[in-house]
């Protein structure tokens, strides 16, 4: 039995492409991002399942999953907002910005809203520390700037958006 859709396995396949044959374990990477955008988050028969197409040890897939934020090994809730809680950004109301949320939400860091709607966690450096605070929706979209009234109109538009908006 396999967990993922012909289609997501066909995009894998594109990935592995991409490496010499003896190389599957290179397309690690972008084979668990393919599968946590289908499944929302990697659990571990999703782990295995990659590590079975692959053809390399469920364990080098499993630390590849643990190791990297933007990896949920846990379920999250359809909107997963990383706050940068780097240095830099702390020095520039990043942390502000993450109580915002915190108290707009109700949850803390590594809670998902009763909802399901929302997760909040906190991120690792963006490469945007100029443009604090800064966060991502969803590993992919980048949200800098973000001052209490942003704040507001991310979440107000978030809260309309049926799906994934990022
Ligand atoms: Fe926050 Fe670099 S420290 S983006």
């Amino acid at each position: 039995m396999t967990l993922l859709s012909d289609q997501a396995y066909r995009r894998i396949d594109r990935e592995l492409a991409k490496f010499p044959a003896e190389q599957r374990i290179s397309a690690t990477m972008a084979a668990l991002a393919i599968a946590q955008e289908e499944k929302g988050w990697l659990s571990t028969e999703t782990i295995e399942d990659v590590a079975k197409y692959l053809g390399v040890p469920p364990i080098a897939v499993q630390e590849v999953a643990t190791f990297y934020n933007m990896f949920d090994t846990k379920p999250v809730g359809t909107f997963k907002i990383s706050v940068c809680t780097n240095l830099p950004c702390a020095l520039r109301d990043g942390e502000k910005a993450g109580d915002y949320l915190k108290k707009k939400l109700g949850i803390g860091y590594g809670e998902t809203t009763a909802d399901g709607r929302f997760s909040l966690v906190e991120g690792e450096c963006m490469g945007a520390c100029g443009d604090a605070p800064v966060l991502i929706v969803n590993n992919r979209r980048m949200c800098v700037q973000m001052s209490d009234e942003r704040l507001e109109a991310l979440l107000g538009e978030l809260n309309t958006t049926a799906g994934d908006a990022s």
